[in-house]
């Protein structure tokens, strides 16, 4: 079965032909970073207006790099949620409509579902059972997944997320948008033991995060350094950056290794955009080896938003006997 799969919650247009049984046959994308970048973040409207320029031009990309077409398909997915309201609803009426008009079915899906199985995109792909460490930026989770659509909930972020903390940090230090990869590179250029930062909640008995404090010492040690005499100089702010980084990563770590330990599971798999960050896969790696276990990531260019990742989970689900493929008259789905 070959599935057409839309991704369109963000700040990324994203097109994928997934066959259930050959797996990733083409995926287009566009990333709107260069047009954000000037407003320091998202701004939802200009998203939704670029969806609708880059959907079809993707959908016809994608299609002639699998030297298909349309009829060529046997159903539609997009994601369902959660995401930005306007941004969403391109992605979910592109396919509906497509699915009304060639009379197949449409697959909602859940966009954390398609970061949690784009680790399977990679070669070698993990065995079920594995924990999942889910960093993105709106998300900061530590999942059990025994299979497709069975998922247990271990521990979540109580305010700010993974992805939010790097790009809150980078904002403060003046670095442009997104502000995670900004982050980063600043960060190898200084001294990640410069600053006393904390890790909060590391070793709360829970696998739960919080990532709100992080970003208020951050501004406490710039306000001091910048009323220093001189100000902030450019190794500081390095320095800072690096901080901030091993503060981050030292916390998604420590937990994601508790969560190990606690399920005694071996396999640990990373998703979201946070996951292809450097220093957090090599500590990743570091520490699983340490623990006799191995660690999984999806290809570094499907850490992001993608279609790949929907049209993949679409196919997973299919494959799972969880999606009803006689029903066309599902309702509207989205639920930002
Ligand atoms: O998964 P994603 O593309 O979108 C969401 O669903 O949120 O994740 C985007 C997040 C942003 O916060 C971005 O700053 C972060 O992932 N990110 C990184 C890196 N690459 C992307 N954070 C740290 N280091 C990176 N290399
Ligand atoms: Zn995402």
């Amino acid at each position: 079965m070959i599935i057409l799969g839309y991704e369109s919650s963000c700040d990324e247009t994203g097109v994928a032909l997934v066959c259930t049984e050959r797996g990733l046959l083409a995926h287009s994308l566009h990333s709107q970073i260069a047009m954000h970048r000037d407003y320091g973040g998202v701004v939802p409207e200009l998203a939704s207006r670029d969806h609708i320029q880059r959907v079809l031009p993707l959908t016809r990309q994608a299609l002639d790099e699998a030297r298909l077409t349309l009829q060529d398909v046997d159903a539609i997915a997009y994601t369902a949620g959660p995401g930005l309201a306007g941004a969403l609803l391109v992605g979910a009426s592109v396919a509906q409509s497509i699915a009304w008009a060639l009379g197949l079915p449409a697959i909602p899906v859940h966009h954390l579902e398609g970061h949690l199985l784009s680790p399977l995109l990679a070669t070698p792909a993990p065995d079920f059972p594995f924990v999942a460490l889910l960093v993105s930026g709106g998300h900061t989770q530590l999942m059990k997944v025994e299979g497709v659509g069975r998922y247990e909930l271990l521990g979540e972020t109580l305010d700010d997320a993974a992805g939010e903390a790097f790009d809150k940090s980078a904002k403060l230090l003046g670095l442009g948008y997104p502000g995670g990869p900004a982050l980063s590179r600043l960060a190898q250029q200084g001294d990640p033991a410069a600053f006393d930062l904390p890790r909060p909640m590391l070793h709360s008995p829970d696998l739960d995060f919080s990532f709100s404090g992080l970003k208020t010492a951050v501004l406490t040690r710039l306000k001091a350094l910048e009323g220093q005499a001189g100000g902030l100089t450019e190794s500081q702010r390095a320095d800072l950056a690096a901080s901030t980084e091993a503060a981050i990563v030292d916390v998604l770590g420590g937990k994601a290794i508790k969560a190990m330990k606690r399920s005694g599971l071996k396999r640990l798999v990373v998703a979201g955009g946070v996951g292809a960050n450097r220093l957090l896969r090599q500590r990743l790696v570091d520490d699983m080896k340490k623990l006799g276990g191995e660690v999984y990531f999806p290809p570094l260019d499907l850490c992001t938003d993608n279609g790949a990742m929907i049209a993949f989970a679409a196919a997973q689900r299919v494959r799972a006997g969880l999606v009803d493929l006689a029903d066309r008259g599902h309702a509207f789905t989205v639920r930002p």
